[in-house]
């Protein structure tokens, strides 16, 4: 990796998906200032989530990825960023009892701006518009002004990343994530059973705790106690904004993407021969690669060898979204595609882009059962075929929003208007994805049960 590679290469190969900026010279100028400006992550933070996900593809830990479809410009704030977070810190405590693993935490944030479309354009009250691509290249509203690739909008989308990771560190290492305030976390719920059941959980683990502070463990003694490892990751869409952030390793002396800890190729951009694989495939960073339903195996096979020649653990994630009742159709055939190989990868499923639906009411929406029901045939399969369920990946907010349908607190189709934000897809809201975190628990006490059999 690395060598006989330079960042510029993707540009002589076929592009899908990025915009043609009308204003070349505005371009290069925007290429300038962000090569200038400092790295958003580190190499060391990259490496370290690495080995995080060796461990996961090993099954001594579990991955939890979640956060928006699209950032966007208008919805930020720190309390939006503090209540995915916080979702995500309660999320990963429910798993990490189930499974009785680490739960990596991996956000979609902090760069997950530009979006891949189905079509370059859509029709709108009979006018046909460019589509809108995220906040980092146009803007949502409908005009035609708005809707040209701005390169201007890098610039925003970096500062917004930086201020967004400033955050995410000081919550991560600055006493928010104290798991001595798990209890803590409960505030914010507002179903009553959801409530009961967390506390549940954290009324054992405080007692745990105390246990523990009696035995003269505390988080002044304990560093792991009072802090969590939180990463950062997006799909490396926009080319010349990762290009732009690549730096190279002072230790290793190799390139990093510099955008985020993790960055991962879409199920539109996976091309063998494409720009984003070649992008990829040069920086040391752990790299993600959706499969959909038109993974073949002999594509899996290139891009496996492309994006992890040497075979390491923690360097490639396969992320699966197939949809509810198609799982099985495609995960055994690239799951044995990977066992003929002997890959090393972390299998993770992604249960919302293969069951978008649109509802009655005309909002783009996915219904929850959909969901739970691809993480159980995930799970199934990979019991099946003797293999290790790595993670989960989520689309989810920590408000209170109505973008997915059912759920304990069953929103309905009447109700997706109410509370409708998202500026692409629709997401978990807070409740949704805690509840999704109870029932993935379940399946992990599974998991759990056949490895304590595997090993005795
Ligand atoms: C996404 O993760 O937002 C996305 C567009 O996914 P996919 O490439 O799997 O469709
Ligand atoms: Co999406």
């Amino acid at each position: 990796m690395g060598k006989g590679w330079t960042k510029t290469d993707w540009r002589a190969k076929p592009r899908v998906q990025m915009p043609d900026y009308p204003d070349m010279g505005a371009l290069h100028a925007v290429e300038a200032t962000l090569a200038k400006m400092p790295p958003l992550v580190f190499a060391g933070e990259a490496r370290r989530l690495r080995a995080d996900l060796a461990k996961v593809a090993r099954g001594e830990a579990f991955l939890l990825q979640g956060g928006d479809c699209a950032e966007s410009f208008a919805e930020f704030s720190a309390d939006n960023i503090r209540d995915t977070f916080k979702v995500m810190l309660q999320m990963a405590i429910v798993l990490t009892w189930g499974a009785k693993v680490p739960v990596v935490k991996v956000g979609r944030m902090a760069g997950q701006f530009a979006k891949p479309r189905s079509a370059p354009t859509e029709m709108i009250g009979g006018v046909e518009y460019p589509s809108y691509r995220g906040d980092i290249i146009n803007g949502f509203e409908t005009t035609m002004e708005a809707r040209l690739p701005d390169p201007n909008r890098m610039l925003q989308a970096y500062t917004q990343a930086a201020a967004s990771l400033n955050l995410l560190r000081a919550f991560s290492t600055g006493g928010y994530a104290d798991i001595h305030r798990v209890q803590s976390w409960i505030s914010g719920f507002t179903d009553e059973d959801e409530a009961a059941r967390y506390r549940k959980v954290a009324d054992q683990i405080a007692e745990a705790m105390d246990f523990m502070r009696a035995a003269g463990v505390t988080s002044e003694t304990a560093h792991e106690l009072g802090t969590v490892d939180f990463y950062t990751s997006h799909e490396a869409l926009l080319l010349e904004y990762e290009e732009a952030l690549c730096r190279i390793d002072s230790t290793s002396g190799l390139p990093v993407a510099g955008s985020g800890h993790m960055i991962w190729i879409g199920d539109r951009t996976r091309q063998p021969d494409g720009a984003h694989v070649e992008f990829c495939r040069g920086v040391q960073n752990p790299i993600g690669l959706k499969c959909g339903p038109s993974t073949t195996a002999e594509d899996l096979k290139v891009l496996m060898a492309k994006l992890n020649p040497q075979n390491e653990a923690g360097r490639l994630t396969l992320i699966a979204r197939f949809g509810a009742g198609k799982v099985g159709d495609h995960l055994p055939r690239l799951i044995q595609t990977v066992q003929a190989e002997g890959a090393n990868v972390v299998w993770t499923c992604d249960p919302m882009h293969g069951n978008t639906i649109k509802s009655a009411s005309g909002f783009k929406t996915r219904p929850f059962d959909s969901v739970l029901r691809e993480v159980r045939e995930f799970f199934g399969i990979h019991k099946a075929e003797g293999t290790i369920p790595g993670g989960v990946h989520f689309e989810m907010t920590g408000k209170d929003v109505t973008e997915c349908t059912g759920g304990v607190r069953a929103v309905s189709d009447e109700d997706l208007s109410s509370r409708y934000h998202t500026a692409c897809d629709p997401r978990l809201n807070a409740s949704q994805s805690l509840e999704l975190a109870f029932l993935v628990a379940e399946e992990l006490r599974d998991r759990r049960a056949l490895q304590k059999a595997a090993n005795q």
